[in-house]
């Protein structure tokens, strides 16, 4: 079904005055921050949004200050077309899309600096300044929009935790939500990036979600933390992969765990395939 296509609001008076509109008239807004490239696991957001919310903005923004020189965002996918169609087809309401010059105008000069969750030797490791541009980038999405709840998808775990302990910290009004992983049929976690792999690597992928998901049974039934997360590397190097890590955290804090009594536990991995680097995580 396809519905209407969504407005397109270029800046941010124009996503102000929509916002306020619809909560003059007492509904409730759901924004989904996006770099576009979306697919199915994008529209999963959108219609949590929805089940929340009468009406959902999407943002539609390539965040250059959370990409590093030598990452991937002159070739990241920009499909604004299709986005555009797919955002229809779910029922969005508004899409907003700045320029990097409302976002960073010249003369920008503030940085949001996190600790906590944010520093955990997971992406931040591999990453170092990616989270600084995420918050900084979300904390702006959040104050343009003024929504009443902002969703995120667990895909990227470390990066939820991360923006739920800045809205808590800074006192932010928008309920930050979670939303679940959508995954291929074999399993593989859906991602913008997952058109760059090569047929070979595409079928060896779906090693990650198998190396997390065997794991996460094996502590659920008491085998010890250690030696699972030893195997699931294992599974990870015989796919080919190039392990960045593969651990078991504290589901909340994101430190390390080494026993199931510590509190709930999430495995998170990040390895390259070739040119690819993915990352995927699952709950025990
Ligand atoms: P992007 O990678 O486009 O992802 C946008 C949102 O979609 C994120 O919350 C991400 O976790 C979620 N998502 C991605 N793949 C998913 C899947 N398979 N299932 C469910 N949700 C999925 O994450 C970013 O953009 C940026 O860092 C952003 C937050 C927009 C800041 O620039």
């Amino acid at each position: 079904m396809t519905g209407s296509s969504p407005k397109v609001l270029p800046d941010v008076a124009s996503l102000r005055a929509a916002v306020a509109a619809w909560r003059a008239k007492g509904e409730k807004v759901a924004l989904v921050p996006t770099m576009g490239a979306l697919h199915a696991g994008h529209v999963s957001l959108v219609e949590e949004g929805l089940r929340r919310a009468q009406r959902v903005v999407v943002s539609i923004f390539v965040n250059p200050t959370q990409f590093a020189p030598t990452e991937d965002f002159s070739k990241y996918p920009r499909t604004f077309d299709a986005d555009l169609a797919r955002l229809a087809a779910a029922g969005c309401d508004a899409c907003f899309a700045p320029g990097v010059e409302d976002m960073y105008p010249k003369g920008f000069a503030t940085t949001v600096t996190l600790e906590g969750p944010a520093k955990v030797d997971l992406e931040d490791h591999f990453r170092p300044t990616h989270f600084a541009g995420v918050a900084t980038v979300v904390s702006k999405l959040l104050n343009q929009a003024q929504a009443d709840y902002a969703i995120f998808g667990e895909k990227d775990y470390q990066q939820l935790k991360v923006i739920q302990r800045m809205a808590r910290d800074l006192d932010i009004p928008t309920e930050i939500l979670g939303a679940p992983t959508l995954r291929e049929s074999d399993g593989l976690a859906m991602s913008s990036r997952n058109v760059y792999l090569a047929p070979d690597e595409r079928q060896r992928a779906i090693a990650m979600f198998r190396a997390l998901n065997h794991a996460a049974a094996k502590i659920r039934e008491g085998e010890v933390i250690g030696h699972e997360m030893t195997e699931a590397r294992e599974i990870l190097v015989e796919a080919g992969f190039a392990v960045d890590y593969i651990e078991a955290r504290h589901a909340d804090t994101l430190e390390r765990i080494a026993r199931r009594v510590e509190g709930p536990i999430r495995l998170l991995a990040a390895a390259r395939l070739g040119k690819t680097r993915l990352i995927d995580n699952i709950a025990v």
